[in-house]
């Protein structure tokens, strides 16, 4: 739907409400990538109650809301986005609850707060359930629609329960055994996380770090950890003949049922490839780095020439995991 609203029409939507508004405000720095447009709004919410209203508002005035998370698996194109853009990082979004549930084990996170820290908070307090998440960067509420995870495990495992405000601003709190978590995806419907709770075990607290450690030394060692990139681009593939045998339950790469896009791209010796300042690196096939000033129209044109090479070596189409935002696309 697109707005009819100015974007200074769109933040005087909003000048009642515990909110900070940005207008024209680069979004660049809230990625990984670290390139990208303009939010023509960006705003930061104080509260569950203001961002209900605010949901509420650009619902009935037809203005799309897109959620920054923590814009790990975000590319922003050139032209930057309409509508509004809500980011969950203020105090009231990134706290951490023990207890939650009165259960030692059971803890609540806001869906502005930082994976990687709740996984070392975890640790630090002996809870395992977490660490397989270990190394990668996102919000909880980015982790949560996006089901992340890797060979060790999807965060869908440890969820107790999910809550949710709906696009018209109501909440609703899902437990674990009505979503369906399935690969890099969840059956949560429209609507911005509020917070998960995550079942976790008691455990000796070295334990829990060492396993931290070792899951984050793998991902090092194979994955371009330092340099500017959004993870893997591309969703990993079924296997072909696996269709009717793969259940979407889980994360599916350590089943066998899907191949890695990253070895696909590798074998179509597209390692290395770069067009403008984007790159597929020479680490993991499936990681496109950026060069400062990359211009997100780079790394759109180096993405549609891996899925032609991998279509020709292999006959398989590849789809994007990283999220793109494009003007009048929400
Ligand atoms: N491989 C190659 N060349 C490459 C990359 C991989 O030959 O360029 C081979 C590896 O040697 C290995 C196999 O392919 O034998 C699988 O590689 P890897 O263990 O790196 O796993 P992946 O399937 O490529 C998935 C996730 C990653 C996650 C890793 C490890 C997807 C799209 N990717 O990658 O997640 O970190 O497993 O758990 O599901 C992400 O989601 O952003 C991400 C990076």
């Amino acid at each position: 739907m697109t707005t009819i609203v100015s974007p200074s029409g769109t933040a005087a939507l909003f000048a009642d409400l515990a909110v900070r508004v940005e207008t024209d405000a680069p979004l660049a720095a809230h990625t990984w990538f670290g390139i990208g447009g303009r939010a023509d709004v960006l705003v930061h919410p104080m509260d569950d109650a203001s961002l209900a209203t605010l949901l509420r508002r650009c619902h009935q005035g037809g203005i799309p809301v897109r959620v920054l998370g923590s814009g790990a698996n975000l590319l922003v194109s050139d032209e930057g986005v309409d509508g509004v853009v809500v980011k969950l990082d203020e105090p009231a979004f990134r706290e951490v609850k023990a207890n939650a549930v009165g259960s030692l084990e059971a803890l609540r996170a806001g869906a502005g707060a930082d994976l990687a820290k709740l996984v070392n908070d975890c640790a630090r307090r002996g809870l395992d359930g977490l660490s397989p998440m270990a190394g990668i960067p996102a919000s909880v509420g980015g982790a949560i629609r996006m089901n992340a995870g890797g060979r060790f495990g999807s965060i869908g495992d440890a969820v107790h329960a999910v809550a949710l405000l709906e696009p018209d601003g109501s909440l609703k709190v899902f437990p674990a055994g009505e979503i369906r978590f399935g690969y890099r995806e969840t059956s949560l419907p429209a609507g911005v996380v509020l917070w998960a709770s995550f079942a976790l075990r008691e455990e000796d607290p070295l334990k829990v770090r060492e396993r931290v450690k070792e899951i984050f030394s793998h991902k090092k060692s194979t994955q371009p950890l330092a340099e500017h990139s959004a993870g893997c681009v591309f969703r990993n593939p079924r296997k072909v003949g696996a269709e009717g045998a793969a259940s979407n339950a889980g994360h599916g790469d350590t089943t066998g049922e899907r191949e890695s896009a990253g070895r696909l791209i590798d074998l179509a010796g597209l390692k290395g490839r770069s067009i403008g300042g984007a790159r597929v690196s020479d680490r993991h096939g499936n990681f496109v780095t950026v060069a400062p000033g990359t211009r997100t129209a780079d790394v759109e044109a180096l993405i549609r020439l891996i899925r032609e090479r991998v279509r020709e070596t292999s006959g398989i189409e590849l789809d994007t995991e990283v999220v793109i935002w494009r003007r009048g696309e929400a």
